[in-house]
């Protein structure tokens, strides 16, 4: 598995959802094929329940935003009207010696300048570390060169930013050499294929580089239902692709993911500063409510210079990853771009009549837009803990705990007999666990001693443990009906009246 090289906590991340069936990549027995992740039993419904919770609290919810499931494969228009057939690239540079392909934006240089005389290009990969990582390579090339005299402090440049004559002197990260990297071209991201049984220029297709497209295609038609007065959001979850040229950091930058995207389509004249905060702090609140830390979260300004001529700002949420600060959530407020596009390339107007002032327009978007898979790594980084714990004789041992919040931990509850040759045990503990299903994802285990299934569910993040005893059965007739209630994050074990067990867990996954 592709876990990011010198990470330990990575490292233990991406192991333990091998191991425990959250992520696998693609197409293992094969090889793999990289960019591609498939998610396990757990996996899936943890993703399940973070698809489940946006879509309540962002659709259901609320009066004024509308689902939407539109077509993965759209008409090719519609993405020359969005700008991706001309424009959806980035940077590429290949090296001619060893065939690797990089993104120009992920390598760093700067020249190695002793007494003010560059004598030397140093150059990294994207780290948390670029500067220091540059100065150490420089330190060491001037001593292995016996190079005299006062080294300068680096300066890094990434690879788009290298002058022509200085693209033969940058050594190339997979060789270590100069002369290698050749000048950065435009690299489209989208992928193609052919639809219908012609395989020529008039069947190409795309697969959606972004599930946006769907909403502005469908505004009018959604319009018409006559369900919606602007302020109105439409809202999609569904899979993208991007042909990334580099995909990194386990699930982080894939080359098939979901997005869960809302266009929010305001008055031209309305206060669009004001709908762009409200979107940021929904966003972040929505996050934190389902477990990811506030402390993790920072907001990130795109510079003016850097934004699209038609956006008026974007705002990105960004998460402290264990590979460093990386964007989770883009809020961006779109202007008339996307609808003014579609308009003039269709031929279809995307007017909006407002009743109460008789006036025609085209509304303006504000648009949150987030990766399912960046919010599940978000979430299994941030769950992932180490602590003491005791073991059957009392010795304390390291425990891994995945800490989900209850809303999106993939199994709420685990339901235990606590000797699985006991058969009145068995059948009382499969008792309690059909009550519980009906309601929420539940797990039974009577394998092994009762600490070690304790574990195992710590490990799986499930947040309550249900154990059948003899008291259950009525060994202290005071205690008959009850069973022991365990609390993953503190160990505490409750006696709770079977009767009373359904409604106590459903106020705590709530
Ligand atoms: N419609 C706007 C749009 O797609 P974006 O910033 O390109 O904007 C939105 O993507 C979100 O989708 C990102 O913030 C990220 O969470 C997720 N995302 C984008 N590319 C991704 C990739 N290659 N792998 C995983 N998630 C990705």
């Amino acid at each position: 598995m592709a876990a990011p090289k010198e990470n330990p906590l990575m490292e233990k991340i991406v192991s333990l959802c091998k191991r425990r069936g959250f992520i696998f990549q693609s197409s293992e027995i094969y090889g793999g094929i990289n960019g591609f992740w498939d998610y396990g039993p757990l996996g899936a419904e943890l993703k399940k329940n973070i698809r489940d919770c946006w879509w309540n609290d962002m659709v259901r919810r609320r009066d004024d935003v509308v689902g939407l499931e539109s077509s993965i494969i759209m008409h090719p228009k519609v993405w020359e009207a969005s700008g991706h057939v001309g424009g959806f690239t980035d940077p590429m540079v290949d090296c001619k010696t060893s065939k690797q392909r990089f993104r120009a934006d992920q390598i760093f240089f700067s020249p190695v300048v002793v007494d003010g005389k560059t004598v030397d290009y140093v150059s990294v990969l994207e780290s948390e570390r670029v500067a220091e990582e540059l100065q150490e390579k420089a330190e060491t090339l001037k001593r292995k060169k016996a190079i005299q005299g006062k080294l300068e402090a680096v300066q890094p440049r990434d690879f788009t930013e290298a002058r022509p004559e200085e693209i033969p002197l940058v050594p190339s990260p997979a060789t270590g050499e100069p002369g290698s990297l050749m000048p950065p071209r435009a690299f489209n991201m989208m992928f193609e294929t052919y639809v219908g049984a012609l395989r020529d220029e008039s069947a190409i297709a795309y697969l959606r580089p972004e599930t946006a497209q769907g909403m502005f295609v469908d505004f009018k038609a959604i319009l018409d239902t006559g369900r919606v007065r602007i302020p109105f959001g439409i809202a999609q979850i569904g899979k993208s692709f991007r042909n990334e040229i580099t995909p990194r950091n386990f699930t982080f930058r894939s080359r098939e993911f979901e997005q869960m995207e809302m266009e929010y389509f305001i008055s031209d004249l309305d206060d669009w500063e004001k709908w762009h905060r409200h979107w940021i702090d929904w966003c972040r609140d929505w996050l934190v409510s389902i477990g990811v830390p506030a402390s993790h979260l920072s907001e990130y300004n795109h510079p003016r210079e850097k934004l699209a001529f038609y956006s008026k700002g974007t705002t990105d949420i960004m998460f402290r990853y264990p590979f460093g600060e990386q964007e989770l959530w883009g809020i961006a407020a779109r202007g008339d771009y996307d609808l003014s596009q579609h308009a003039k390339v269709s031929g279809t107007p995307m007017i909006y009549f407002d009743e109460a002032t008789k006036r025609r327009y085209v509304p303006h978007v504000i648009e949150p837009a987030v990766g399912v898979d960046r919010i599940a790594l978000a979430i299994l980084c941030s769950a992932y803990n180490e602590d003491q714990a005791p073991d059957e004789k009392g010795n304390l041992e390291t425990r891994v705990v995945m800490r989900f919040h209850p809303r999106i931990a993939p199994v709420k509850v685990a339901v235990f007999p606590l000797l699985k040759n006991k058969p009145d045990l068995v059948q009382k503990a499969k008792e309690v666990r059909d009550l519980l299903r009906l309601h929420m994802t539940t797990f039974y285990d009577e394998a092994g001693a009762i600490g070690r299934r304790y574990r195992r569910q710590d490990e799986a993040g499930t947040p309550f443990g249900v154990t059948i005893d003899f008291d259950t059965l009525g060994e202290k007739p005071e205690l008959k009906d009850t069973v022991t209630l365990r609390d993953r994050d503190t160990m505490k074990q409750d006696r709770v009246m079977i009767s009373d067990l359904l409604p106590l867990l459903l106020e705590r996954i709530r």
